[in-house]
């Protein structure tokens, strides 16, 4: 198939492309670069030997969007364009609501017009909020979301099945991702944030890499078997096939398909950083410091539907994780 990946150059996106290549697909990439470098795209094309298609624009721009799909063919759309800073929508709602909302209103109607009805939507696991159940089922009721960005996810998961049911020649796949980490293990592409990192494992690396002091763990007294918050990390080429996977679903014709995309294992913050120290034997000196606000205590899914209905799952385990993106922090200290 060829398709659009929107937000492509990306960290999921980048990642995304060379499992796209190596399934036999073609990619054609939009990014307005607003959160990433175009030597991610270089050093990709590296990786799988050909050059990446790719036009700089916003997908806010429908004259841009609509010349780009007169110029192509495409069979589907991978929409990950979005900004994705929790604390950074807090700040920025208006921003927040404004480009994510309306690059997806945008692209959906040009996506229509041009009769390109399949799409798959990077959603999240911040759609559960306080989960209701653990380990997470795609059956499980939504939740409130305590922040913008995740209310943006929310609510494009509901126009995107509103425009499924009223027109059911679209194919829509909800991916709701739970927490990538790690790094394609060739060490050339890998996760590069602006300034200080708010994730957990872009701080444990540049702390290992000695940009930061010491990392701080938010909060020791969860009802966790450690009493810090456990998540699902999953490596960032496993959530890259599972795109691969979804895919397939839409070649059948699945209508509205939603998965999680998930290890189906939750590690805590001190599980995850005695894996990195083990693996990489770097130091990674931490503090314990209160909770974070809007942290929830526990979030894995279960991964069994994707399984079932996509063939998916994840291969790699946490040492992997580690070691792969330990690996793209110390060849890139300063990343792209
Ligand atoms: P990223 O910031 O690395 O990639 C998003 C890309 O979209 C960037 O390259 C950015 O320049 C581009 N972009 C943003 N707004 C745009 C616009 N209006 N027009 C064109 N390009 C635009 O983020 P990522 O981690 O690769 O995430 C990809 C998607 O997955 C996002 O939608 C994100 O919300 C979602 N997601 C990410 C995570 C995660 O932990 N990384 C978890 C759940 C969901
Ligand atoms: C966060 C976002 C979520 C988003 C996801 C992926 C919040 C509240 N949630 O999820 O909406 O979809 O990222 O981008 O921000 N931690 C530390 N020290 C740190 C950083 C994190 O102890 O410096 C802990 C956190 O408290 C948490 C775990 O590590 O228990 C994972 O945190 P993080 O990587 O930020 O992901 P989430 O909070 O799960």
């Amino acid at each position: 198939m060829h398709i659009l990946l929107t937000g492509g150059a990306g960290y999921i996106g980048s990642h995304t492309i060379i499992e796209l290549d190596k399934a036999g697909h073609s990619v054609y990439v939009v990014d307005n670069l607003s959160n990433s470098n175009p030597e991610a795209l270089r050093r990709v094309a590296k990786i799988i030997g050909k050059e990446v298609p790719f036009v700089e624009a916003d997908v806010r721009d429908r004259k841009a969007m609509d010349a780009l799909f007169e110029a192509n063919r495409f069979d589907a759309v991978i929409h990950f364009a979005g900004l994705k800073s929790v604390g950074e929508s807090v700040a920025m709602p208006l921003e927040y609501y404004e480009n994510n909302m309306n690059a997806t209103f945008v692209l959906l109607d040009v996506m229509r017009r041009h009769n390109c009805k399949n799409i798959i939507f990077s959603s999240s696991a911040t759609v559960y909020g306080e989960p209701a159940v653990i380990p997470i089922t795609e059956e499980c009721p939504k939740g409130h979301c305590t922040n913008p960005y995740g209310q943006t996810k929310s609510m494009l998961e509901e126009v995107l099945m509103d425009l499924q049911r009223a027109d059911k020649a679209w194919n829509v796949v909800l991916l709701r991702y739970f927490n990538p980490i790690g790094a394609h293990p060739v060490g050339t592409i890998g996760e590069n944030p602006n300034g200080i990192p708010n994730n957990l494992m872009p701080y444990i690396t540049q702390t290992a890499v000695g940009m930061r002091k010491e990392l701080g763990v938010f909060g020791d007294d969860y009802d966790t078997p450690d009493g810090t918050g456990v998540r699902d990390y999953i490596h960032v080429c496993d959530l890259a096939s599972g795109h691969v996977a979804a895919l397939q679903a839409i070649q059948k014709n699945c209508g509205l398909a939603i998965y999680n995309l998930g290890t189906g294992h939750g590690y805590s913050v001190l599980d995850v950083v005695k894996a990195f120290i083990k693996v990489n034997g770097v130091d990674v000196p931490y503090v314990i410091k209160p909770r974070r606000p809007g942290d929830i205590a526990t979030c894995y899914c279960n991964p069994a539907k994707a399984k079932a209905e996509l063939g998916w799952e994840a291969k790699y385990g946490i040492e992997e994780m580690c070691r792969d993106s330990w690996n793209w922090q110390k060849r890139n200290p300063k990343g792209y």
